[in-house]
């Protein structure tokens, strides 16, 4: 089904050291995240090892990868392409790395912003992306347990503070971000 080998070989051509180390660590965390939640454990590791395959390139490579740009995002734009590495790196292992399950594609699409009625999966790629073995940030253990018992909550720690920085640095709230964190808000209301 999938051809790991292959895959971990156009990653390694695609992102330095430190990244590829980072891709497996999440690989790593999402495959465990997706035997306590019941999810395809393997689904869960290669979206986690794809997840940043397009994180180191250009502006110019991404605009090859994705061709008719019209139909992406309005945000999309050089003044800020880096936000949209999920977005490229989706299309990219469509495209050339045969991955077809709309799951994982979604997964590696929107692990930086977030959506509403986010999947399973795709909840655990925003988690372990957060929490990784090698992430170091203080209460980082207090996440890497809630993790374990609700996957919405490192989420919604992380859009709250992508949002606030938005604000504060007077940049456009991406819509995919704004919409996350309401719905996520919205169902913590009993
Ligand atoms: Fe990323
Ligand atoms: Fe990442």
């Amino acid at each position: 089904m999938y051809d790991l080998i292959f895959i971990c070989k156009e990653l390694k051509s695609k992102v330095s050291e430190r990244r590829y180390n980072h891709c497996i660590n999440v690989g790593c965390m999402a495959k465990k995240l997706a035997k306590i939640y019941s999810v395809d454990e393997k689904k869960a590791y290669i979206a986690g090892i794809l997840h940043d395959i397009a994180k180191e390139m250009s502006y110019e490579d991404q605009l090859k990868v994705l061709e008719d740009v019209s139909t992406y995002p309005p945000e999309f734009s050089r003044r800020n392409y880096r936000v949209f590495h999920g977005w490229v790196g989706s299309v990219y292992a469509k495209k050339y790395l045969k991955i077809t399950d709309e799951d994982v594609l979604n997964a590696i699409r929107y692990h930086t912003t977030g959506r509403k009625n986010m999947s399973v999966l795709e909840k655990i790629i925003y988690n372990a992306d957060c929490i990784s073995i090698e992430r170091r940030f203080e209460g980082i253990e207090y996440f890497r347990r809630a993790a374990q018992l609700d996957l919405n909550i490192v989420i919604i720690d992380k859009l709250s503070k992508a949002i606030k920085e938005s604000v504060r640095k007077q940049r456009r709230i991406l819509i995919n971000t704004f919409e996350a964190y309401n719905d996520l808000i919205d169902s913590q209301i009993i």
